[in-house]
């Protein structure tokens, strides 16, 4: 008799980057939050590279191709688009696909400004935003020691898992 599958083999990792060059006269979002910032990123949308990777990191966990395949940045139509949307879009495509996100790691390589005075705020956001508690947002934030000062990058892993109705439907 064929062995019924195990929860933890219905269990899905993804993982997501990005990165977006700063400049001048530009806002900074991380996380859907807006961090005050003499410089933010230069972008088709808000150049939000925490939502982004993420995005593309749920993406990935059901090879979906990544947030371009989407919303590709050479069409007039997604300018100025929130990433917030993006996101949206993203998590319906996994409540579609019978999944839950089920935690959220990430981090932000960032020269400046000190984001450690933000990490509350955005970790909140994010929770709102994906629906996740707290506690299951990790987010840590590291300087690049000078190796790229005039970019915000990001590199993002999810955890999902199958929605109680879907446990066991290893369809
Ligand atoms: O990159 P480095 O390890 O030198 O960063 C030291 C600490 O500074 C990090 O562990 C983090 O707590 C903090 N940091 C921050 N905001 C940044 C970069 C780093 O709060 N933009
Ligand atoms: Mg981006």
């Amino acid at each position: 008799m064929a062995e019924k599958p195990s929860t933890w083999s219905q269990l899905l990792i993804g993982y997501g980057e990005d990165a977006h060059r700063l400049g001048e006269g530009r806002e900074l979002w991380l996380g859907g939050v807006r961090i005050e910032s003499e410089r933010g990123a230069i972008a088709h949308s808000d150049g939000d590279v925490l939502l982004h990777a993420i995005s593309d990191a749920l993406l990935s966990a059901f090879a979906l191709g990544d947030i371009g395949s989407y919303f590709p940045d050479y069409d007039p139509k997604w300018k100025g688009l929130e990433s917030r949307v993006i996101l949206e879009v993203v998590l319906q495509k996994v409540r579609d696909s019978g999944y839950r996100l089920g935690q959220l790691s990430a981090v932000v390589v960032l020269d400046r400004p000190k984001l450690g005075p933000h990490r509350a705020a955005i970790q909140q956001h994010l929770a709102l935003l994906t629906g996740l508690p707290e506690k299951r947002v990790g987010l840590t934030f590291k300087t690049s020691e000078g190796l790229a000062p005039d970019h915000a990058q990001c590199r993002a892993m999810v955890y999902l898992e199958p929605l109680p109705e879907k446990q066991g439907d290893n369809s």
